[in-house]
């Protein structure tokens, strides 16, 4: 049996956020049973979803969401080929559907489950890029623009953002403390800092009490303090970690009131 979902966006009551897959369908297949069994009936998923958009892993993502009923809707990363993404319409939900009941959440994109307001903003800074071939493996389109970060804060407040890069102000563990320098050409790491403080414009434009994100392929989740009042930053681990790491679950509820750390 399996269950096609017309309205990604109806009202769940438990919610599985989800780190990068990478285009792995073999993971992801597992990542989306695990969800189902912790109570999930949607997944959001973080970004560095789905890389090339191949024929194969979209079958798999979407025959795993089809077996179980749910819906999963993604935002982009930095790793995506934007242009095959771009190639899928936006439909009448303002989403882009990719496959049967995998959805992805345009930059900026708004919506509402009961009452509880989020905001997508996908998109980060790859500290590889000299590495990367233009329109091969790398595509502009990976960075937040400008023009998209006022639109965000033009949109007014949020309750959830849902991100891939993580706004500057929230010490990641292992990454923000590191100490060694990171493997990287210093010039890309300084640009990944500084689209981490475009992303914390648009924070400090929206006061988004929770911030969920993926990219640094590290699971933690702490309250941190922008300047507005307290903020829970939720980051998970990749593909070919732990489910654990790589999947949280929160109801609705416990998104509106912000669960127990
Ligand atoms: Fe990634």
């Amino acid at each position: 049996m399996t269950r096609k979902i017309e309205n990604p966006l109806a009202t769940p009551q438990t919610i599985a956020f989800a780190g990068d897959w990478h285009e792995n369908g073999r993971w992801a297949a597992k990542a989306i049973s695990h969800a189902v069994n912790l109570g999930a009936d949607v997944i959001v998923h973080l970004g560095d979803f789905g890389y090339s958009f191949s024929r194969r892993f979209l079958a798999d993502v979407s025959a795993a969401a089809l077996f179980q009923g749910l819906p999963i809707l993604f935002v982009d990363g930095n790793h995506e080929n934007f242009d095959r993404l771009c190639r899928f319409p936006i439909g009448p939900f303002g989403l882009r559907e990719v496959a049967d009941n995998v959805w992805h959440l345009p930059r900026g994109f708004r919506w509402e489950w009961d009452g509880v307001r989020f905001l997508a903003l996908g998109g980060a800074h790859s500290v590889d890029r000299p590495f990367r071939v233009p329109r091969v493996s790398w595509w502009k389109e990976e960075a937040i623009t400008d023009g998209q970060a006022n639109e965000a804060i033009a949109g007014g407040p949020a309750d959830v953002l849902v991100a891939h890069d993580c706004p500057a102000g929230v010490p990641i563990p292992g990454i923000d403390n590191r100490a060694t320098p990171p493997p990287f050409p210093p010039l890309e790491i300084m640009r990944s800092e500084e689209h981490r403080q475009v992303l914390r414009r648009v924070v400090d434009g929206v006061r988004p009490s929770w911030v969920w994100h993926g990219h640094y392929h590290v699971a933690y989740d702490m309250v941190a303090d922008l300047g507005y009042g307290e903020v829970r930053a939720t980051g998970l681990n990749c593909d070919e970690s732990h489910l654990g790491q790589n999947i949280a679950v929160v109801t609705l509820a416990g998104l509106r009131t912000g669960m127990p750390l």
